[in-house]
């Protein structure tokens, strides 16, 4: 997975602003100032990218010590798209969303960190078309900027991985020296499988829900332990037109009206019958892992999926989740039942 190369914060903010209909030229001075009043979304950005820690910010100054960029180029805090660099089938499934940018000619942009989780890290990345992309590249359609999350997954002496063999009991490796690899915690081949194997289960979650109809992000594509995925949220301009990226909350801290909570009910238990009866449950249900994007309700988090029919702690897996999600509705004043609900999940699956 081609990393991202360090970049001052300045340039970061300032890539996040860029409209594509403006050069990629190093930024002006005025440019830099609005950039530096503009906010990515700090309300919900944890912090900088750890890359980027100890730049001091006053660093814009930098754009007056280095030599021009070549804009046909990415600079720093980019890379190029990774879209083509992965093959088909890791990524995401037809037909592809319009918002999705898939030209050759785009760049990674790095915007930030959304949130430093226990196995994987979740940074806002923006692919985007750079003014002045060569006209061959001119796709029949497609969209010239998206926003994106990539998840990435720590290797276990990295993460602190919780999920034991309750949840892979059941699922196939692909290759048994994989498997061994992995019972073999103590060697680094098998502490980079784990790793990969936690991302590819989530891609592979999130490919076959999103088919279903199920409400999940849309899964970009894989890459060894980074999943891109659709990010959820919105953008909104400021006075001084610069823009942020604001991610949808998590359900927790919602306080729906009756109406959205009912609407909300019905969006979840749509998602939880489309996991039963692909086989699975998800696993680490609760209000965590749900996201509320306006009237919207997304399912997230699903690298832990738990196999229905093979897995022999399944059933217990699911009434927690029917029980975990059910409390918080309960709590917010709506009647429902955590044993009906898993018994209708058990019914559809099997
Ligand atoms: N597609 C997305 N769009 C917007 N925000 C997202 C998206 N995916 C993840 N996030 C944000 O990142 C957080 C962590 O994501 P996720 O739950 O998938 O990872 P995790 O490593 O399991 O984290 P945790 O240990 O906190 O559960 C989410 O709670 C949410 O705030
Ligand atoms: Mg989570």
């Amino acid at each position: 997975m081609p990393r991202f190369p360090e970049a001052p914060k300045s340039l970061l903010i300032h890539a996040a602003n860029r409209s594509n209909n403006q050069p990629s030229t190093r930024p002006t001075d005025d440019e830099l100032r609005t950039a530096r009043r503009a906010q990515v979304g700090r309300e919900e950005l944890e912090g900088p990218h750890p890359s980027m820690l100890g730049a001091d910010p006053s660093d814009a100054g930098l754009a007056h010590a280095d030599p021009a960029p070549d804009p046909s180029q990415p600079g720093p805090g980019q890379r190029w798209s990774t879209w083509r660099s992965v093959a088909k089938g890791q990524r995401g499934p037809e037909p592809l969303p319009d918002w999705l940018v898939t030209r050759d000619a785009a760049f990674d942009t790095e915007l930030g960190i959304l949130k430093t989780g226990k196995e994987a890290d979740a940074f806002l990345i923006e692919r985007a078309v750079p003014a002045g992309a060569p006209s061959e590249d001119t796709p029949s359609g497609g969209a010239e900027r998206c926003l994106l999350v990539a998840k990435r997954y720590r290797s276990l002496e990295h993460g602190q991985f919780h999920r034991g063999t309750e949840y892979t009991e059941g699922r196939r490796t692909r290759r048994t020296r994989d498997q061994r690899a992995m019972e073999d915690r103590k060697s680094a081949w098998g502490r980079a499988v784990s790793a990969t194997q936690w991302a590819d289960a989530e891609f592979v979650a999130l490919r076959g829900l999103w088919s279903a109809g199920a409400p999940v992000p849309y899964p970009v594509q894989i890459d060894g332990t980074e999943v891109l995925m659709e990010f959820v949220g919105t953008e909104v301009t400021d006075d001084m037109g610069g823009v942020q990226a604001v991610a949808a909350p998590r359900l927790t801290r919602e306080r729906p009206s009756h109406d959205l909570l009912e609407s909300y009910w019905e969006q979840l238990t749509h998602g939880m019958s489309v996991l039963a009866r692909l086989g699975f449950a998800h696993g680490d249900l609760s209000p965590y892992n749900i996201l509320a994007d306006g009237e919207r309700l997304v399912i997230i988090d699903l690298p832990q999926v738990v196999d229905l029919v093979a897995n022999p702690f399944a059933s217990d897996v699911l009434l927690r989740d029917c029980r975990t999600v059910c409390a918080w509705f309960t709590a917010r004043g709506l009647d429902v039942d955590a044993d009906a609900l898993f018994a209708d999940l058990l019914g559809q699956a099997l």
